[in-house]
């Protein structure tokens, strides 16, 4: 066994983040295997892509072809599973790239792992790690008084996306149950900061105001996510990968319960000092109510104290200083932008918002 991790998906929002923190961080190599599908860009990692520790693979968690061949020739000591469809809305539009990927490429990479792993010296076997990123969304939806999420919360996905990842997570627990794997799995909230594609609530009121767009918040705005800086949720799973216990998944969030519409008005604020209109007029008045997404969650909060109390992480950033680099951050990466909202974005954003 090499001194190797096997990322999948690490050209995405959070696997890039991750890899950008790793190679700085670890000594180990890693190989990121990526399908770069339209959420996948080579770009956010330009500044480890010369890197002596890091390389890329094109290849797809599907293709077991592919994986056998990489569990052979790279011999990894862990594997870090990103690799998902994860937008919500398009999963709504059309769930069979969320089933194929998050259901059935799990699947395929769990078999081609566990062959691997079967295969290894007993040392090996024992030190070997399969570290899969879940997601709150896998718990349901809660009222304004419930408690928050915690690891022993009972499954209740309500969007295609949650549910092909709740199945997800179902198989990876039923690979150590049955096999011994040793896997351990995180459900974390969401996330923000560089790099996350413009789909995705922030980004996309951050883009969306700068070009005077309409600012489109889903039914009355009143739905809460509790929202983490994608720097602490790379943390968290470095944490989870060294120290976590086997078998077990830990619950990782920001402990920062926000209103959609709260963020959006944070975001015009941040907008109108860093970056004001000639007008003078703040981006507020772009706020547009637009029909609810279909079966839209009203509320997810995280209860973190399992992953606090064993494993001493917490969040370094609050969700005020976090917004702040993420504005800044888009504001600062015109170029970025620039390629990401090509013609396959504009295309979401016409079927996805046609309908509002
Ligand atoms: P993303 O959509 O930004 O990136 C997904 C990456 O996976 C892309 O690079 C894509 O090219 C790649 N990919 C997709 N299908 C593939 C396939 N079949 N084979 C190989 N690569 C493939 O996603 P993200 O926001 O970075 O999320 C990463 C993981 O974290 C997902 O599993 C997601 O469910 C989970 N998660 C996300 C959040 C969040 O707020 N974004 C929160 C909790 C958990
Ligand atoms: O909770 C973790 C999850 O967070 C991850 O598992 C998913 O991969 C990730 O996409 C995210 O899912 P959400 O559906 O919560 O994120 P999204 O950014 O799509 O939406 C956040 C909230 O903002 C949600 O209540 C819907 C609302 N929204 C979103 C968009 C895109 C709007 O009001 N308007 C919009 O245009």
């Amino acid at each position: 066994m090499e001194d190797l991790i096997l990322v999948t998906g690490g050209a995405g929002f959070i696997g890039s983040n991750f890899i950008l923190q790793w190679i700085p961080s670890e000594s180990s190599r890693l190989l990121n295997l990526d399908k770069l599908t339209y959420a996948g860009n080579l770009n956010n990692l330009s500044a480890v892509a010369g890197h002596p520790r890091y390389r890329f693979e094109p290849g797809d968690i599907v293709d077991r072809k592919c994986l056998r061949g990489l569990f052979q020739h790279q011999q990894p000591r862990a594997i870090v599973h990103f690799a998902a469809e994860s937008h919500v809305d398009r999963s709504i539009h059309g769930p069979d790239d969320f089933i194929h990927t998050n259901v059935n490429g799990t699947f395929n990479l769990l078999e081609e792992t566990r062959a691997y792993w079967t295969g290894l010296a007993e040392a090996d076997r024992t030190r070997f790690r399969f570290l899969h990123v879940s997601t709150d969304e896998v718990y349901g939806s809660l009222g304004p008084d419930d408690p928050a999420f915690s690891e022993t919360t009972p499954y209740a996905p309500n969007s295609p996306y949650s549910a092909s990842k709740a199945a997800s997570d179902h198989l990876v627990r039923a690979y150590h149950h049955t096999y011994g794997l040793p896997v351990v799995t995180t459900n974390c909230s969401n996330n923000y900061g560089p790099c996350q594609f413009p789909e995705k609530l922030i980004p996309l009121m951050i883009l969306n105001a700068c070009a005077g767009k309409p600012l489109p918040v889903y039914g009355d705005g009143e739905n809460v996510r509790d929202w983490l800086y994608v720097e602490d949720h790379c943390r968290a799973l470095r944490t989870v990968l060294a120290d976590g216990r086997v078998g077990e998944t830990y619950n990782i969030g920001g402990r920062s319960e926000r209103k959609n519409l709260e963020i959006v008005g944070d975001i015009c604020r941040l907008l109108d000092e860093l970056h004001p209109n000639d007008s003078g007029a703040s981006y507020s008045r772009l706020v547009t109510f637009v029909k609810d997404r279909p079966g839209h969650d009203r509320r997810y909060a995280m209860d973190t104290r399992k992953i606090e109390r064993e494993l001493r992480w917490q969040p370094q950033e609050t969700f005020e200083s976090g917004l702040r680099k993420t504005v800044s951050w888009y504001l600062e990466h015109q170029d970025w932008v620039h390629d990401v909202t090509s013609g396959s974005y504009r295309q979401w954003m016409a079927k996805n918002y046609a309908q509002r």
